[in-house]
């Protein structure tokens, strides 16, 4: 298959208005494995919460509760155990990030959208933007002034990372008064069993502070659907810069928009009787991730330079093959044995790279047997 067969290739997006994602080749493949294309837990869905959402079906005559209780406590318990009504008072749950993300893009002020300080981020901030008419600025534009600022961190896809003192002084820097931050933390609760302290959801009086001071409005954005493993139940939170911007949030959003399933899961995955699999996480990662890089690595012809760069404690690794050929080849080699990985050139538009998820060292293998000889000429 040829470079331009990849982008031909079968795809379930309609990317003349939707944004491409990873996650769809699982429902299209013959012979599928297991799916590196999404940035989920290797660990799979939490079995106990699982079930619980399962079990919830029985009440689907029903509808939500309106005010998304108990789970919008449990997961304000999770977040900040310390002091949880500091969340509580502020947070808002979605049908995943992406509900939430689209609904801070409507109640920001117009404006200009700028995207974090990296060359490439994930991208659905900055389709809700342009789809609302937003003009959408350089990641380096430093004349403009943004409306609305949107930070991955760490970054999806590249893996980059600001710790919180980086992070603020970021923000202190490069955002305008009187303007709207977004800083997406989804990946942030891999960074280790004190992740709430490197997080802003520790800078509740900074937070606080820089609003009233400057009106800079800053949101934290977490989809649930990476960590948890649950990408098909669709569960988001965003935690606002004060509650009244809360309010304006629920004032737009559709009523009931997270499911019975989706909130029990929650209830569930944040109580003690799943406690075991955040430590489970921290411990399996890195290490899965650091065996799995370098055993890419090991696959490098001579002649060539590939290079995976990122934090070691992300649930992914971002290929850059320094070729395009190469790297059209690992996506279909990938595919072929039905172990999808996500392609950099689609919506990123990196044609050079590839993003492959973390698994366990057996299914990890499976994908670097299909890549056995890559590269080579
Ligand atoms: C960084 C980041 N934020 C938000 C989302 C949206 O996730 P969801 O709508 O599934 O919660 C994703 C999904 O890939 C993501 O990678």
């Amino acid at each position: 298959m040829s470079y331009k067969d990849l982008n031909d290739a079968e795809t379930t997006w309609d990317t003349k208005v939707q944004q491409y994602h990873g996650g769809q080749e699982w429902l299209i493949l013959d012979h599928f494995v297991e799916d590196f294309s999404v940035t989920t837990n290797a660990l799979g869905t939490p079995q106990i919460a699982l079930k619980a959402a399962r079990d919830a079906l029985d009440f689907c005559h029903h509808y939500p509760p309106a005010n998304q209780e108990p789970a919008k406590t449990d997961l304000s318990k999770f977040i900040w155990p310390e002091d949880y009504e500091l969340i509580h008072s502020r947070i808002l749950l979605g049908n995943g990030a992406s509900e939430l993300i689209d609904l801070v893009t409507r109640s920001a002020k117009p404006g200009p959208w700028r995207p974090g300080p990296w060359i490439v981020q994930y991208k659905e901030y900055e389709r809700s933007a342009s789809s609302l008419g937003r003009d959408i600025l350089k990641y380096n534009d430093k004349t403009t002034k943004a409306a609305l600022t949107c930070i991955v961190n760490p970054n999806n896809p590249t893996g980059d990372y600001m710790n919180i003192e980086e992070m603020k002084s970021y923000i202190e820097k490069t955002v305008p008064e009187n303007s709207t931050v977004m800083v997406d933390e989804s990946m942030q609760p891999w960074h280790s069993e004190k992740w709430q302290q490197d997080s802003l959801i520790s800078q509740s009086k900074w937070i606080k502070e820089i609003f009233e001071t400057k009106g800079i409005a800053i949101y934290i954005m977490h989809s649930w659907t990476k960590i948890w493993s649950c990408t098909g139940l669709r569960i988001g939170s965003v935690i606002c810069p004060t509650t009244e911007h809360c309010q304006d949030l629920k004032k737009i959003q559709v009523p009931w928009s997270v499911n019975v399933c989706a909130l029990k899961f929650l209830e569930v995955v944040t109580s003690d009787a799943e406690s075991k699999y955040m430590k489970k996480t921290w411990e399996i990662t890195t290490n899965w991730r650091s065996d799995f890089r370098k055993k890419i690595l090991d696959l490098k012809p001579k002649d060539q330079d590939w290079v995976i760069e990122g934090k070691p404690f992300i649930s992914w690794v971002w290929i850059d093959f320094k070729d395009k050929n190469v790297a059209a080849d690992a996506v279909i080699r990938a595919r072929a044995a039905g172990v999808p990985v996500r392609p950099g050139v689609n919506g990123y538009g990196c044609d050079t790279c590839v993003r492959a998820a973390v698994r366990s060292p057996a299914l990890a293998d499976v994908l670097i047997k299909s890549w056995i000889g890559l590269g080579q000429r």
